[in-house]
């Protein structure tokens, strides 16, 4: 089983030895699993250029065609799980990681990965994890994925004899603290992966999906992908039970994004 780690961060330290942890903790479960580390600064990823063409008419369509988006796209599509992790860069993810998403961003469109697990990793030192945490949930659900847990760590309080100086310094009980956790997610994670059943989809799930669906009223590319899948008048990506509360609410929703749509439609005619 492929595990690929959406790699943000351009060095091998902070991100990098906590996805080591996960793996190391996911080695315990005895399954035959591989780690697919991807840096992303190792690759030549073509800033977007704004036109939307993706968006459109297809992602082969994209004026950046000489680029190494392509290999990147072929192992994280191959994998059973993903874990993406960035350090806070200026309150964000890092710009390797922004130009990847900003790339990718036809997956908010027509979602190539659904249910696919996947954890976020966050560290920090000191602020905004919060923040680039939040962020890389909604991408990851807008791709369709399944954002099983995350963990958000501030690098001084957790790492022992870093060289990098800072306001916070290591502390025994955050470090342990974190440890616990990050036993837990993982644990999490290999259930999920394990689990023959999709998971069932959460009320911000089913708020996205209702709100994602609102693109295939403007575009015909994503129509069509939709309708391919059967997708259109689904009540979620997958067939699954949902229950009284979640339905209802889906409706609303359904209804709420198409009454928005006509109006935004009304007032630009
Ligand atoms: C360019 C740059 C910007 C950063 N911005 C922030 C920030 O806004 N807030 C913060 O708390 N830490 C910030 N940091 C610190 C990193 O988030 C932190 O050291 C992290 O643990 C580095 O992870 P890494 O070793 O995986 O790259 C920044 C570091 C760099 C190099």
């Amino acid at each position: 089983m492929k595990i690929a780690v959406l790699m943000g961060s351009p060095r091998k330290k902070d991100s990098y030895s906590v996805c080591k942890e996960i793996e190391k903790q996911l080695s315990l479960y005895g399954d035959n699993i591989e780690f697919d580390y991807i840096f992303l600064n190792e690759f030549n990823i073509k800033s977007c250029k704004g036109c939307c063409l993706c968006f459109q008419k297809s992602e082969s369509d994209c004026p950046c065609r000489e680029d190494e988006l392509n290999s990147i796209k072929e192992r994280l599509f191959s994998a059973a799980g993903v874990i993406v992790a960035s350090p806070v860069y200026a309150y964000q993810v890092t710009g390797q990681l922004k130009c990847f998403i900003d790339r990718m961003s036809y997956l908010f469109h027509r979602q190539e990965m659904v249910g696919i697990p996947t954890l976020i990793v966050v560290t920090t030192d000191g602020g905004g994890s919060k923040q680039v945490y939040r962020y890389l949930k909604m991408a990851m659900s807008g791709w369709g994925m399944d954002v099983v847990d995350n963990i958000q760590i501030v690098s001084p309080l957790y790492f022992e004899n870093r060289s990098q100086q800072g306001v916070f310094e290591f502390n025994e009980r955050y470090y342990r603290r974190i440890n616990n956790k990050l036993i837990k997610i993982s644990t999490k994670f290999i259930e999920r992966l394990k689990l023959a059943d999709r998971k069932t989809p959460t009320i911000y799930d089913i708020f996205m999906f209702n709100c994602l669906r609102s693109k295939t009223y403007t575009s015909n590319a994503d129509y069509e992908y939709w309708e391919k899948r059967g997708w259109l008048n689904k009540e979620y990506f997958y067939e699954i039970k949902l229950n009284f509360v979640k339905r209802i609410f889906g409706r609303f929703m359904k209804v709420l994004v198409c009454m928005a749509v006509a109006r935004y439609r009304k007032r630009i005619n």
